[in-house]
């Protein structure tokens, strides 16, 4: 699904050694659809030529507002009129200050000025030079004017500097331009979401689990936070990484979620269960590494707590209860005796097995049953747009 198709997004580019990243995080607005159009200040031409933005982006780009042979004499108008977004990355500190005052003294601080769009700043500096109070303020200014500050990381900067003001990752970026245009559908709802394998100890360095990779939870819970949602994510481990208005859980073994699904599904609107727990776990664990010795050896296995049925019991009028079903075989069958045992509202279920759908892949191939005992095949699609049509179906569930 291509998010922003038809959206013209205009790339902001300063002079930062993060202007590497920039050509990144074109990419991926290209590949959700968008057309780019790059401005860029001459401090930025150090960094990375306008050549390699000309030649990705398919556009000329906005270098000087006074050039002799320019196509267009108002191209600060007339971008800054067609936008349907902008976005510095990397913003420095020295446009962040013009900006904040509203100065205008070269292509892309006189663009920005025009732009009515939704924008975004990226800040990317040295850790002192971002925790100085003038940059500070004019954050801080530049958000009470409507600006989206998209915060910087933490880490080791390119100056050695340990702390904040690592450009925040392209992805990041990107997922934050694309709320810009998802619906708001969720604000006001508490989603709790569920993610990942769980992990059962045998002893203290082994353990059973499952090849879950947390993309389709993961995906899910991003979605909902974009939509509007307060987003608890209770997750097993996974090496994904959220935004930071997501709310994470970390545990490891099916009692841990559990305990932690409790906690908060009283107060839950709605709570979609994808993770893939373990059914059972070592009935006893070894205090140190069992060791190679007898050729057989025996690992008893006791159930572990089956969290959809106790939601199910504990589910409150008006909750709603999603699940998924992995499945090897019989599909239709399993999914449906699920539905029914759990006090599903919807159940999205998937053969696991293929390339394209299931525990590790990019994509999945759902198909949704519903507690009226409809049921809705979904082309095979990424996950990321696979979580918006569930969300999309979700929502229905509110009112049905
Ligand atoms: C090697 C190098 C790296 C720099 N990195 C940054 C940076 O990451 N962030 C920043 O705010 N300034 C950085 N600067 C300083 C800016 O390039 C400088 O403030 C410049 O005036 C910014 O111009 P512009 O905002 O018009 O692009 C760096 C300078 C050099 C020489």
């Amino acid at each position: 699904m291509e998010f922003l198709s038809n959206k013209r997004i205009i790339l902001g580019v300063t002079g930062g050694i993060a202007c590497y990243k920039s050509v990144e995080l074109m990419r991926h607005l290209q590949r959700a659809g968008a057309e780019v159009y790059v401005a860029m200040t001459r401090n930025a031409g150090w960094f990375v030529g306008p050549v390699t933005f000309e030649a990705i982006s398919g556009h000329p780009v906005f270098l000087d507002m006074f050039e002799s042979k320019r196509e267009e004499p108002m191209r600060h108008i007339s971008w800054a009129e067609n936008a349907d977004a902008a976005v510095i990355a990397p913003a420095t500190g020295n446009i962040i200050g013009k900006l904040a005052n509203g100065i205008a003294d070269d292509a892309l601080s006189t663009l920005m000025l025009a732009v009515t769009a939704p924008k975004l700043i990226c800040p990317a500096m040295n850790t002192h030079m971002y925790e100085n109070r003038a940059v500070q303020r004019n954050l801080e200014q530049l958000e009470a004017d409507g600006y989206i500050i998209v915060e910087p990381s933490a880490g080791e900067l390119a100056c050695k500097a340990v702390g904040p003001g690592r450009l925040a990752d392209p992805e990041r970026i990107y997922s934050q331009i694309l709320d810009v245009f998802l619906p708001n559908d969720y604000f006001g709802k508490k989603v709790v979401v569920t993610a990942g394998p769980t992990r059962e100890p045998m002893d203290p360095v082994r353990f059973i689990s499952n090849p879950s990779s947390g993309k389709m939870g993961y995906a899910l819970a991003r979605a909902a936070a974009g939509r509007g949602a307060h987003v608890i994510l209770v997750s097993g481990p996974t090496e994904i990484v959220l935004p930071d208005r997501i709310h994470h859980v970390r545990v490891q073994t099916a009692q841990e979620m559990a305990e932690a699904v409790f906690a908060e599904a009283d107060s839950a609107d709605m709570i979609i269960k994808v993770a893939a727990v373990s059914d059972y776990r070592p009935v006893e664990v070894a205090r140190h590494k069992v060791k190679k010795g007898k050729e057989r050896i025996t690992l008893e296995l006791e159930k572990t707590t089956d969290i959809l049925a106790a939601l199910a019991e504990r589910k409150r009028a008006g909750q709603i209860l999603v699940g998924f079903a992995a499945e090897t075989r019989d599909l239709e069958e399993n999914a449906t005796l699920k539905l029914a045992a759990k006090k599903l509202d919807m159940i999205a279920a998937n053969l696991i097995g293929g390339a394209d759908s299931g525990f590790r892949a990019e994509t999945n191939h759902i198909r949704l049953f519903y507690k009226d005992g409809k049921s809705e095949q979904l082309p095979l699609m990424d996950k990321e747009a696979a979580a918006h049509v569930l969300l999309d179906r979700i929502i229905t569930l509110e009112t049905a």
